[in-house]
């Protein structure tokens, strides 16, 4: 008997046959953001688990599926999982990093640049019919080209976008983040790292890169935004929660800082409805990633590593991208 496993959200239909080859698959076609209580309805008798970077996975989720044996995500992002719960309870945990990291810089970018440049601003005022003259200041924002941009969090997505700034566009780059990257890779970017208050006041640009813990949740709040430029933007790329959307909310009324530049939020799909009456800022529905070839890159390293964690034919071995490999033995 083939091994059974649970694809949690519709995705490509070729990459689910990747998995009908080796196991029983349920898939969930009507794309259904199921309750806890129906995840865990599902995953009976499941050994593995196709997940996104919205399905709750903690100790007793897992306690409630004893079978379970790999939980496998198509995001890079994995504040989703307990992996410690996971690896106390021999069950192996992957994530989808790398494959994205061009696109979502590419979004970054043109998030920050929207913002800075009142792209979508200006589109809704020529859809409303108001557009009736040229003026000389209408919807004049700021400069991207040889800004400082302000990078927090400088992994591998902060990296390439500090790398399309400091290269494409002649910005100074300065960043923060825990550890310092290697001096090489500094001068390559020509980045500076700088501590958390210095970033915020000094950044033209910042961009906002940083995985969601209890350590960065609201790591931006009132007091940073109070020590930004009323000139600067901020875009936040990383995950909900880490911005204190409200406190974004009240200081782009006020013109505090300048635009904002937002892909996720924090309980997303809601969003704070004071973001949704601010004009300054930009608001997207967590589509960073969203090329299709990426997400199809995204959701076949998935299948990869759920295809070697639980052996199947000559993809068994060391799944390539695992966050607990020490349960493998
Ligand atoms: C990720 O991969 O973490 C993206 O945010 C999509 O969830």
């Amino acid at each position: 008997m083939k091994p059974a496993v649970l694809v949690c959200r519709a995705v490509f239909p070729d990459i689910v046959d990747r998995l009908r080859a080796h196991f029983d698959v349920e898939t969930n076609e009507a794309d259904v953001v199921w309750t806890r209580a129906e995840l865990i309805a599902h995953l009976q008798g499941k050994a593995g688990v196709f997940v996104t970077g919205t399905q709750p996975i903690d100790a007793a989720l897992l306690d409630a599926c004893p079978e379970l044996r790999a939980v496998c995500s198509m995001a890079v992002g994995y504040n989703n999982i307990d992996v410690p719960a996971c690896t106390a309870r021999g069950v192996l945990v992957s994530n989808a990093p790398d494959v994205l990291t061009e696109t979502t810089a590419d979004f970054g970018f043109a998030l920050m640049m929207a913002a800075a440049r009142r792209i979508a601003e200006s589109e809704h005022y020529l859809r409303s019919g108001a557009w009736t003259k040229w003026s000389v200041d209408a919807f004049a924002g700021t400069d991207v080209h040889g800004a400082t941009l302000g990078v927090l969090g400088m992994g591998r997505i902060g990296q390439a976008i500090a790398r399309r700034g400091a290269l494409g566009f002649g910005m100074k780059v300065i960043y923060h983040n825990r550890s310092r990257l290697d001096a090489a890779i500094e001068a390559e970017l020509g980045a500076r790292w700088v501590d958390k208050a210095t970033l915020l006041r000094e950044s033209d640009h910042l961009v906002i890169v940083v995985p969601y813990s209890a350590a960065s949740h609201h790591l931006v709040g009132a007091a940073e935004l109070a020590l930004m430029k009323p000139t600067a933007t901020l875009t936040n790329i990383a995950r909900g929660g880490i911005v204190d959307d409200a406190a974004l909310a009240q200081a782009l009324r006020e013109r505090r800082i300048a635009a904002a530049g937002l892909d996720v939020f924090e309980g997303e799909p809601a969003v704070h409805p004071e973001l949704l009456t601010v004009p300054n800022v930009v608001l997207t529905p967590h589509i960073a990633s969203a090329s299709l070839p990426t997400r199809r890159a995204m959701a076949n390293l998935a299948v990869d590593n759920l295809l070697a964690a639980l052996g199947a034919g000559e993809h068994a071995g060391r799944p390539p991208t695992p966050l607990n490999p020490e349960v493998l033995g």
